[in-house]
């Protein structure tokens, strides 16, 4: 079948299965044009907590349905591609967990909702990277908190909460963790018109934040939160003494970047993030250039859902997502706890 053909079997097949396709933001092009919806990790897990339809069809990674089928036990929860996994999320698994607790009993626990069910079942807490400081703030501050797996999200929360008792696990994932603190600052002395959308997962976060919210840059060292996420005002000097045109670096989830792009006025700006998400960006604005920081961010396991691989998954009803009942009631307090902070 060509892809004019399977984007019309899955239309016919959505309806038949009363099926609803949930996308990231990070998928293909062709997948993210039969989706009914595309989001970021919250926004994928709130369309899926309340839809009506009876299956729900995930397009991203196996951590992402599998939230879905923790939040709607009721629902059938398919994934086209089993191997589609999370470098990130398998940086921990639960018996590290739980010896890391062990070392600290009173800390309350915050995961990433990148992370496996049987992880979030032992956490006090989910979050995303759209709602990571808020979840953090909403947490007694005399009480010290274990925040995984993401070391540059945690340390970027670390930094913009001020709160000094929060311990990290130092997991990252594989393809944000490729973009340097270099990279930016080439790309900030290259393009002195652009704005700097980067996703907190990035390898250059920690730098950035240190660099930009302590002063540097001609940064003026407040965070302050600024429509969908935290951003510091800098100037985008060269460093070399040249003029320079003032510039926004901003840290954001992938829908907090759709939606600040929208309202930006800048006519260019730079996307730190899976390449995945340019396409969204450029359809949805077409009057303004998106640059990635590079072209090597790419998933390997978000490309691994194809459109044919979609077409599969409705016509056979595969492949279900299942997680076990006495593991999904400990993780749902802690996604709920997260949504209700929402
Ligand atoms: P978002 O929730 O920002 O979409 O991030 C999910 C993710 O896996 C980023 O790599
Ligand atoms: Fe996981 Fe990284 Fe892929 Fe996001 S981009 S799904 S964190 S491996």
């Amino acid at each position: 079948m060509d892809e004019a053909d399977l984007k019309q079997e899955i239309t016919r097949l959505k309806r038949e299965r009363d099926a609803i396709i949930l996308a990231h933001n990070y998928q293909l092009p062709e997948v993210q044009d039969v989706a009914d919806f595309i989001g970021d990790s919250l926004a994928l897990s709130q369309k899926a907590a309340s839809t009506d339809a009876k299956v729900i069809v995930f397009c991203g990674v196996h951590f992402m349905a599998e939230t879905a089928s923790i939040i709607c036990p009721d629902k059938r929860v398919l994934i086209p591609d089993l191997e589609a996994g999370c470098s990130l999320a398998s940086t921990i698994t639960v018996e590290q967990l739980r010896a890391w607790k062990r070392e600290h009993p009173d800390a309350v626990t915050v995961c990433y909702i990148n992370t496996s069910a049987d992880v979030k079942a032992e956490c006090d807490y989910c979050c995303t990277s759209s709602n990571a400081v808020k979840v953090v703030k909403s947490i007694p501050d005399d009480k010290p908190i274990l925040f995984l797996p993401d070391m540059f999200l945690g340390a970027y929360v670390a930094e913009v909460t001020k709160r000094r008792n929060i311990y990290i696990w130092p997991g990252e994932c594989h393809v944000h963790a490729g973009i340097r603190p270099s990279l930016v600052l080439e790309m900030l002395k290259m393009y002195k018109d652009a704005e700097f959308l980067i996703h907190p997962e990035c390898g250059c976060t920690t730098s950035m934040v240190y660099y930009f919210g302590n002063g540097n840059g001609n940064g003026n060292g407040n965070w302050s939160r600024n429509g969908s996420g935290y951003g510091c005002v800098v100037s985008n000097s060269s460093g070399n003494g040249s003029s320079s045109n003032a510039s926004l670096v901003k840290f954001l989830s992938t829908e907090g970047m759709m939606r600040y792009a929208k309202q930006s006025s800048a006519k260019r700006l730079i996307v730190a993030t899976e390449i995945g998400i340019l396409y969204r960006l450029k359809k949805e604005n077409p009057e303004k250039e998106f640059i990635p920081i590079s072209n090597d961010a790419v998933c390997k396991y978000m490309k691994m859902i194809t459109l044919d691989k979609v077409y599969r998954s409705l016509r056979d009803m595969v492949y279900e997502v299942k997680v076990p009942e006495d593991v999904a009631t400990k993780a749902r307090r802690a996604i709920e706890r997260m949504l209700a902070i929402n």
